[in-house]
């Protein structure tokens, strides 16, 4: 931990550090198939807040960790990240072509290609964390979350809900099911292999797990605000395209009022979950302060 704790600074070097990792673990533009390579590092980089590897760092710092171990845990969440925002835009799903500020990588490039980056940067993933530079339970722990958080029953479960509701009105419950699967599960998963390689006790995991789930809800009721709130220049993608697409969102169902006031009391009970870690989790504090005040 450094001396002088400043979130602005902390938020830098964490960028920094993802940024230069997936330079690294991603494979070169050149490599064969050239095409397929270029439109992974397309869709991996240049963009996005990061804020899946921040929670894994933000986590490891909580433990005695090599940093090393921690890039392989930040970058591969981010690529199962990254894979899912290629495929939740195909023309098959939410059909966008604005992302991360460019052109969605089915416009820029094609749907063919967006359906294999998706394939392979989700494989890559994997083959990431099956090299990370730690103790092979470590390793077997990690690529068992984040199966699970990008499975079925995890991301992808969340998006086949989300498709068969259009139209449809979900409960609160099955709504909150649906944030839970789609966008929590990873976020929850950040933080699991973040406290898989900080060696953390079981019950300092268990604190973890309750406040990535209350942060999760908040992230993805934020998402549904801002696609009602903002404008589709500061989000980097299209604005609006939730009502548009008649998709089931915290705002259609609840009301904005309601759900503004409801990402507040999620920050605060995200905090309390806390609590009993002093100084050290100041960074997962200040990022639960970032997702619920985010402006993109
Ligand atoms: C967008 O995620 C999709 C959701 C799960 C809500 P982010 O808001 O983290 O997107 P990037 O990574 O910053 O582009
Ligand atoms: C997507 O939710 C969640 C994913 C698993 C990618 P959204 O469809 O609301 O995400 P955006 O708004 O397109 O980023
Ligand atoms: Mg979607
Ligand atoms: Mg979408
Ligand atoms: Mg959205």
């Amino acid at each position: 931990m450094i001396l002088e704790y400043n979130f602005e600074l902390w938020l830098k070097a964490g960028a920094k550090r993802i940024e230069s990792a997936l330079a690294l673990l991603l494979d070169l533009e050149e490599t064969t198939p050239a095409r397929l390579h270029q439109a992974m590092r397309y869709a991996a980089q240049g963009g996005g807040k990061r804020i899946r590897p921040l929670l894994v760092y933000a986590v490891g710092e909580l433990g005695e960790v090599n940093p090393s171990t921690l890039d392989c845990a930040a970058v591969a969440i981010e690529l199962i990240h990254a894979y899912s925002l290629v495929h939740d835009d195909l023309p098959c799903m939410d059909n966008d072509d604005f992302r991360r500020g460019r052109a969605t990588v089915h416009k820029a490039f094609d749907e063919a290609t967006a359906l294999l980056v998706g394939d392979a940067l989700q494989t890559r993933a994997f083959e990431v964390l099956a090299n990370a530079p730690c103790d092979a339970e470590s390793r077997i722990s990690m690529v068992g979350s984040l199966a699970s958080a990008a499975g079925s029953r995890g991301m992808a479960g969340g998006q086949a809900i989300d498709l068969e509701s259009v139209g449809k009105k979900l409960d609160l419950v099955g709504l909150k099911q649906m944030h839970a699967m789609k966008t929590g599960a990873l976020l929850a998963c950040s933080v699991r292999l973040g406290g898989i390689v900080a060696h953390l006790s079981p019950s300092d995991l268990s604190s973890l797990d309750r406040y990535a789930e209350v942060l999760g809800l908040a992230f993805q009721i934020v998402d549904d605000i801002l696609d009602v709130t903002a404008d589709s220049q500061t989000l980097g993608k299209t604005a609006g395209k939730d009502a548009a697409n008649d998709k089931p969102t915290y705002v259609a169902l609840m009301g904005l009022d309601y759900a503004q006031r409801q990402v507040e009391e999620l920050r605060e009970r995200a905090v309390d979950c806390l609590k009993d870690f002093g100084f050290a989790a100041q960074p997962l504090r200040d990022l639960a302060g970032l997702v619920v005040n985010r402006n993109k």
